[in-house]
């Protein structure tokens, strides 16, 4: 990023009467990003999946603090579902979507057709590694990473765009895509959020949508369980222990447990008990046919 755009981050441009431009061709996307160039515009991109709720909007929020223009992408990515996945069934509220947007002042959607993002003959894949093999996500969705890491490497090439936002809920995604803007040399910088919770704890998700009352009544026990088992390893007591107690609790709360891990914050590798090492527990569990993730800095 050259010093002139940098010096404009962090600034926020009134743009009074701002119309809410819903774009789905990539010249007309080319045609916005050379308008913002040429008027030397700093560009933030927020990358969705639509189905917008709060943690959605915080992005949006943070995102217009740090740049002159906002990106929204809203793309359902069939390629990170695999076959048995809820592609089908994933919310799509587009007009809600493009509602909640409007009322932020946002003045860019980036919503392409499936055949856009990839025209017949796309054959090509970004694998990534590091985080992306750390054993977790990946583990219960071994498609997963790459169909993120290939439409999130083309919305960055598209968008062009000084920073991308992505929020810490999905946290082995965060450092995915860090690792991906770095190896691959690309110039946005990438910034997570902190996840936005309900009262009662639950992390905000697309998919809490899929919640029945019952569900949506045990559900902040995921939560609960990683502030009581990160309580415990900050006091002093091993690991090894908190998290057996942790995955026994997360069971009688009624979910079916994938994974419940403490690992390096930084590298998601597992611990190795250096004194001061950062430490994440990440969680992921299904509760009737809906899978919930989530995780805490200890
Ligand atoms: O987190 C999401 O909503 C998606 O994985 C992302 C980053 C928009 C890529 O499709």
């Amino acid at each position: 990023m050259n010093t002139k755009r940098q010096k404009s981050m962090g600034r926020l441009r009134r743009h009074p009467n701002v119309i809410l431009h819903t774009l789905r061709t990539l010249p007309a996307l080319e045609r916005a990003i050379a308008d913002f160039h040429g008027r030397r515009e700093t560009i933030a991109l927020v990358p969705t999946m639509g189905a917008l709720h709060d943690g959605h909007l915080s992005l949006v929020r943070i995102a217009k603090r740090r740049a002159d223009r906002v990106i929204v992408s809203i793309f359902v990515n069939p390629t990170q579902f695999a076959a048995n996945e809820d592609l089908g069934t994933y919310p799509r509220t587009f007009a809600a979507d493009l509602e909640a947007l409007r009322k932020l002042n946002i003045d860019l959607v980036w919503a392409p057709a499936v055949t856009t993002m990839y025209p017949s003959g796309f054959a090509t894949q970004i694998v990534p590694g590091g985080p992306a093999k750390a054993g977790l996500e990946d583990t219960f969705r071994p498609h997963f990473f790459a169909g993120v890491a290939t439409v999130v490497a083309k919305l960055l090439i598209q968008c062009e765009p000084d920073i991308a936002m992505f929020g810490e809920k999905d946290y082995q995604q965060l450092k995915v895509v860090t690792q991906l803007a770095c190896d691959l040399g690309l110039r946005t910088r990438i910034v997570g959020a902190p996840t936005v919770r309900e009262k009662d704890g639950l992390a905000l998700s697309s998919r809490n949508a899929y919640l029945s009352p019952g569900e949506r009544e045990a559900a902040p026990a995921l939560y609960r369980v990683l502030r009581e088992c990160a309580g415990a390893i900050a006091a002093g007591k091993p690991s090894a222990g908190a998290l057996r107690q942790g995955r026994e609790a997360i069971v009688d709360a009624g979910f079916v447990l994938d994974y419940l891990e403490a690992r390096n914050a930084e590298t998601l590798a597992p611990l190795e008990s250096i004194k001061g090492e950062p430490i994440r527990l990440l969680v992921a569990a299904r509760i009737g046919t809906t899978r919930l993730i989530d995780n805490v800095a200890v």
